[in-house]
């Protein structure tokens, strides 16, 4: 019954924040779906002339008003005054960004239309999604002149089913996208990374059965390396069906029988399991079939939980060797565009020795989690709830929730990821701490088989470093960012004198900690942007770190050099976060070798002791 409400309050809270979509549809990369990726015309549009009439109301809110850009209007009548005209207007790429592709559009806050001709070929009694991967930041999208639906939130998938829109032969669709920052939104309008704005990742039209399945979940059960628990969703007329899973190399194959809801509770005890893990990234074809439908999927199972100041996946003590990441492509200077994008990312990842990565501060590509299955990488993963948010506006939080619910619901399957984190860096107040401490019970209620986290505040008094944010009550890491020797505490060599007070009695991740380099800038130790002040900061770091009790787990701040409008510096950052151990040109800096090192010696000698149950 959960299942059931639960898919239908999505619906209802998409439709109660100005959302009309469905619930994400489960894997449904793996449909047979015709992609829209490649050229669209684009419209760059400041005052919003393709939405609003001279008075400022919208005209696709009236039925009597024409003039929006989504009606993709030809020139047929030689007398016809139209301002627009996708056919002759430029293109970009989609997937990317459009800072990226167009000078004039890199630091571009505002609206951008695309649209895509495309011929379908509908089939009676198939059903048709149109699905987005992303779109930062609110995307209002249109299908042959009629509106689907709208879309908030940069980093998360959407989707309409356009069943009875399609038509055989050309269509258009039409998306209005803008990326204005704003307050009341998530990510607030402060952040320290680039503003890329577009369809940002795929864009494809699924087919699907008439009854499909809809959403399906296949992991451990917490803790529990013997027991297989999830459930299955199926959506259309005919709800009540036998569901057969099957794992053929397990020799595991059971039915369920969904009920009025089209819903299943799955619940089977497993053996001989060859536990996923990042020395074992094993997976496993995992078949699903209703009697309309079949859908299969490769998933890795493990455990992961906590035990008073250890870390267990499948039962064994482990150390987070990790890297912080944000979702860009350093070489082109923009969000990635291709799954090569993405694995470059994860290669860099693996060759500093990590078994984790923290993708921050936001929901990075569905196909990051499936090559961390693949490639055995430990994930960390993020709503942004990113510094100073509207913590007292309703909508706001729904906000929130809704792009945590996307994430889980997209990622619930993937092995790799162990944590869910709930936000970063946000300033103590009640209001905050009501705010996050909701999303923390909304993640459990979702999945209860993951550890849930956030980036905590910290405070000094003297040397001493004290973490005791209220909001660690709540979550299964001790996890905070601490800049000593950057921001604060002197040069690399002073900071030895600083010790953490930590007051939680769970396993510490610390997740950030660092300082610019410019690549190739060579100095002495106390010279700041020089890779040896870096190279010293990691190494003072690693001393003061050691000195923490319980300390399972780091992921630096930052992979690779990355853009910001916060650095503006005109001879070390030129717009570029460099904190990166990697520079934007793929150079390694001197302290990649010094985390290498330091992980390279905690993987030989770091204690995997079979904790006591
Ligand atoms: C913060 C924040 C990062 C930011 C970093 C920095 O801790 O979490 O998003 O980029 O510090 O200042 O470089």
């Amino acid at each position: 019954m959960k299942r059931v409400v639960f898919i239908f309050l999505c619906f209802l809270m998409y439709a109660d924040t100005g959302f009309s979509q469905e619930a994400l549809i489960q894997n449904i990369s793996s449909r047979n779906n015709l992609s829209l990726n490649g050229r669209w015309n684009y419209i760059v549009d400041p005052y919003e002339n393709g939405f609003y009439d001279y008075r400022r109301e919208a005209y696709d809110q009236s039925k009597s008003k024409t003039g929006g850009y989504y009606d993709d209007k030809r020139n047929v009548n030689k007398s016809e005054l139209i301002e627009y005209d996708f056919d002759h207007s430029p293109t970009l790429k989609v997937p990317a960004d459009w800072n990226s592709q167009e000078e004039k559009l890199s630091l571009y806050e505002g609206t951008v239309w695309y649209r895509k001709l495309f011929t379908a070929k509908p089939i009676s009694g198939k059903r048709y999604v149109l699905y987005f991967a992303a779109a930062n930041y609110e995307a209002h999208v249109y299908l042959n002149g009629k509106k689907l639906g709208m879309h908030k939130g940069g980093f998360t998938p959407f989707q309409f089913e356009v069943t009875n829109l399609l038509k055989a032969g050309e269509n258009s669709v039409v998306v209005k996208v803008d990326n204005t920052r704003k307050k009341e939104e998530i990510p607030t309008n402060s952040t320290d990374w680039w503003n890329y704005g577009g369809l940002t990742r795929d864009v494809f039209l699924a087919e699907l059965p008439e009854t499909y399945i809809h959403d399906y979940k296949v992991q451990l059960a917490k803790g529990n390396q013997n027991l297989i628990e999830g459930y299955v969703q199926l959506n259309g007329a005919k709800k009540a069906q036998k569901v057969t899973v099957n794992i053929p190399e397990l020799a595991l194959k059971f039915s369920v029988a969904t009920d009025e809801n089209g819903y299943a509770l799955i619940k089977t005890p497993v053996k001989k399991l060859s536990y996923w893990s990042p020395e074992n990234p094993k997976l496993y074809e995992v078949q699903i079939a209703s009697e309309t439908d079949a859908v299969n999927d490769k998933i890795g199972f493990r455990t992961i939980v906590t035990s008073g100041k250890d870390i267990l996946l499948n039962g064994k003590s482990i150390f987070l060797r990790g890297i912080s990441m944000h979702d860009e492509n350093p070489l082109i200077s923009g969000r990635p565009r291709s799954e090569g994008d993405l694995r470059m990312l994860l290669t860099w990842a693996k060759e500093l020795n990590c078994n984790f990565v923290r993708l921050a501060h936001y929901p990075h590509n569905e196909e990051m989690m499936r090559l961390a299955d693949e490639m055995g990488l430990l994930v960390w993963a993020e709503v942004p709830v990113y510094w100073t948010i509207a913590w007292t506006n309703p909508d706001t939080y729904k906000n929130a929730q809704s792009q945590l619910g996307d994430l889980i619901t997209r990622d619930k399957n993937r092995a790799s990821v162990i944590i869910w984190s709930v936000g970063n860096e946000t300033p103590l107040s009640d209001p905050r701490h009501k705010f996050m401490g909701n999303l923390v019970d909304h993640a459990r209620s979702l999945d209860n088989t993951r550890l849930v986290a956030a980036a905590l505040e910290l405070h000094r008094d003297g040397n001493r470093v004290i973490v005791d944010d209220v909001l660690g009550e709540k979550l299964d890491l001790a996890s905070f960012n601490e800049y000593a020797g950057w921001y604060w505490g002197g040069t690399p060599k002073e900071i030895t004198k600083y010790f953490f007070d930590i007051k939680y009695q769970k396993p510490v991740v610390v997740t950030e900690f660092g300082g610019d380099a410019l690549a190739g800038f060579h100095a002495d130790a106390d010279t700041r942007y020089s890779e040896e002040y870096q190279e010293s900061l990691y190494q003072n770091q690693f001393k003061i770190l050691g000195g923490i009790d319980g300390l399972r787990g780091m992921t630096p701040w930052i992979l690779v050099d990355f853009r910001s409008p916060r650095r503006p510096h005109p001879i070390y950052q030129e717009f570029w976060n460099r904190k990166g151990l990697i520079s934007e040109t793929g150079k390694k800096k001197k302290a990649f070798f010094t985390l290498k090192d330091y992980y390279d010696s905690v993987s030989k000698t770091f204690n995997q002791t079979k904790a006591s149950k």
